[in-house]
């Protein structure tokens, strides 16, 4: 096949107002974690999202255990999570000594199966850490019937919605990624939505080292101490200067990637009616936020096959998430709730397009005139 220009799997979009807003932290001379620009991206999200208190954090992954650790969560507990989940999905409470117990996902949206989560609850078990994958939200109210505290791993699914929700604003805690990869970014960084409001003073303890320190900070009070565990979960002025440029744009690159979504999605549909690929599936009620377009391929020899195929086309489409119970760790640390063989069926078969915002006309049309051709000659 004819190579064109390497077209990668993403590029991070900046809106242009990112570089004064970080210039504007230098001058201040504040640099800082929890700061002004740390308040304007939290103000932002709280108002979009409708959740009672939304905190930056370094990453999701601090968002994840500062969640754990906000719950009480340790030795001898289970907190139950899809076993095709990224490694801070369980790492995050690993990390604090209980044991992840690996569930299985459901073979069209590729979230947890709420029909199976039964067998993996226990008198043990702590929480739920449902993912909303690719920013499809999974069913969130019959994972919140079991009546545990559930922490959304929304690090996919920053402004979509489900049943006229947003994502992460449902459970007792819902996690954001700002990660480069992510559809907002700062490089690094995440965001922690408190859902409750008998919550909201202890989350801010544990974002600065388990102390009072927001106290201090809001002049309330002359000196703060330590006052339960934490850690160092802030991000810098510099990372939250960097994200408000993003998070103003929100509704720009929403509408962008929300049209190349829609844009493979009809090219691709052929395709799928060939039996060649198999598309996202969207469930009823829920409003997704285009992070990424997946296809499902017949069997991991064929995807292998695709991203090789697609590489030597110079366009580089990727897998996704390694099951999680056959990850070395996971097997040492976990607890298998009964076949994860969805998962192991999925991590196999998944194959990720190039997708970033503002991908232009001609590079979306090369993208699927190669997919086409290289789905065809499998
Ligand atoms: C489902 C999920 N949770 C958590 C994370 C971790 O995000 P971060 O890199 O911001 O820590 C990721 C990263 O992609 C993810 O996919």
């Amino acid at each position: 096949m004819e190579k064109g220009s390497f077209i990668p799997f993403h590029r991070p979009w900046f809106s242009g107002k990112e570089l004064a807003h970080v210039a504007d932290a230098v001058s201040s001379g504040r640099l800082m974690g929890a700061g002004p620009f740390a308040g304007r991206c939290e103000k932002l999200l709280e108002a979009a999202l409708g959740c009672k208190r939304a905190l930056c954090t370094v990453s999701a992954t601090a968002a994840l255990e500062m969640a754990g650790l906000l719950l009480g969560i340790g030795p001898n507990d289970e907190v139950v999570v899809p076993s095709f989940a990224f490694v801070s999905t369980a790492n995050a409470f690993a990390l604090l000594g209980a044991t992840p117990v690996f569930a299985d996902i459901r073979p069209d949206t590729f979230n947890l199966d709420e029909e199976k989560l039964e067998r993996a609850i226990t008198k043990k078990t702590k929480a739920i850490v449902p993912v909303h994958y690719a920013g499809v939200g999974c069913n969130i109210k019959a994972i919140s019937a079991f009546g545990l505290p559930v922490i959304e791993d929304a690090a996919l699914g920053l402004f979509a919605k489900i049943d006229g929700a947003s994502l992460g604003t449902i459970g007792d805690f819902g996690v954001f990624s700002f990660h480069q990869t992510k559809g907002l970014t700062c490089g690094e960084g995440g965001a922690l939505a408190v859902n409750r409001a008998d919550i909201v003073e202890r989350a801010e303890t544990v974002l600065h080292f388990g102390t009072d320190r927001a106290q201090y900070l809001a002049k309330k009070q002359d000196s703060y101490s330590w006052c339960e565990k934490g850690s160092s979960f802030s991000p810098s002025e510099l990372c939250t200067a960097f994200l408000l440029g993003q998070l103003e744009s929100a509704d720009f690159i929403l509408k962008s990637r929300r049209a190349l979504w829609q844009t493979y999605h009809l090219a691709l549909e052929d395709a799928e009616k060939k039996g060649l690929a198999k598309r996202p599936f969207i469930p009823k009620g829920a409003i997704h936020n285009a992070c990424q377009y997946s296809l499902l391929l017949a069997d991991e020899k064929m995807r292998d096959l695709f991203i090789k195929k697609m590489a030597q086309a110079n366009v580089q489409a990727t897998s996704h998430y390694p099951p999680l119970h056959q990850t070395p760790a996971g097997k040492r640390l976990g607890i298998n709730a009964g076949p994860l063989s969805v998962s192991e069926d999925i991590s196999r078969r998944i194959a990720r397009l190039p997708f970033w915002t503002d991908m232009d006309k001609a590079t979306a049309e090369k993208v699927i005139e190669i997919a086409h051709k290289v789905l065809a000659g499998l």
